[in-house]
């Protein structure tokens, strides 16, 4: 594998069925609440003029989306397979407003920065997730959005399902994103909100996080 490859992304084995996975009615039914999030931000953070980079844009779940309300976007993922998916799925006059790049995130600089960087289900399988977000805040403008597993009961069962399959899965708590965002770029506000199968004694599955510059 070259250094421009995630070698913790499961995807590079399972890119073809993922789609199947998203159809499951288990997984629909925690990603309905991350999913009503997320599209409440896209609609108060995306503007019609804005480019937006989506690293790990997957078979395009999102995408889809952002495309509707952004000028342009840079759809890039480091599995050839997901972005042959999500070049296929997108109605024509939508894929002319984006640009597909393979690459593994850290490892691409876009021109010049772009107003929003996302990343959906990513940071779950980064190891270095300051370098990660260093990279994210680096080439915005106006603002990061990102999901990522919480370290409560969700995160541990999600975490050992994973090892599995050799795969490692970063849990993060609330605590640790706004030490990092605070020590190191203190111009940026966090809102964080947990979503998915949130009860009172198993906690939540996931984080939606939004940095914007204050
Ligand atoms: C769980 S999927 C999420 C896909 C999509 N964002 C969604 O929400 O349906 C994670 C995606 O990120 C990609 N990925 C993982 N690590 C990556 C990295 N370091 N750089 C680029 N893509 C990465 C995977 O290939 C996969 O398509």
């Amino acid at each position: 594998m070259s250094s421009n490859e995630n070698v913790n992304n499961p995807y590079h084995r399972t890119a073809e069925s993922y789609e199947k996975k998203l159809n499951l009615p288990i997984v629909r039914s925690f990603r309905r609440a991350e999913e009503r999030k997320l599209k409440s931000l896209f609609d108060s953070m995306i503007r019609a003029d804005d480019t937006v980079l989506e690293i790990g844009c997957g078979t395009g779940y999102y995408t889809r989306d952002i495309v509707k309300r952004a000028k342009h976007v840079i759809a890039l993922d480091d599995s050839d397979t997901m972005l042959r998916i999500v070049r296929e799925r997108l109605p024509e006059a939508d894929r002319a407003k984006v640009e597909f790049v393979r690459s593994e995130g850290t490892q691409y600089a876009p021109d010049e920065q772009v107003d929003i960087v996302m990343h959906i289900g990513v940071l779950d399988y980064v190891k270095e997730w300051e370098h990660f977000l260093t990279h994210s805040l680096t080439h915005a403008r106006r603002a990061v959005i990102f999901t990522c597993p919480t370290d409560g009961l969700w995160g541990q069962v999600f975490h050992l399902l994973a090892r599995y399959e050799g795969v490692r899965i970063q849990r993060y708590h609330r605590r640790q994103i706004e030490k990092f965002i605070s020590e190191k770029f203190p111009g940026w506000k966090v809102e964080m909100e947990l979503v998915g199968l949130n009860s009172g004694w198993t906690g939540a599955m996931t984080w939606v996080a939004a940095l914007t510059r204050a």
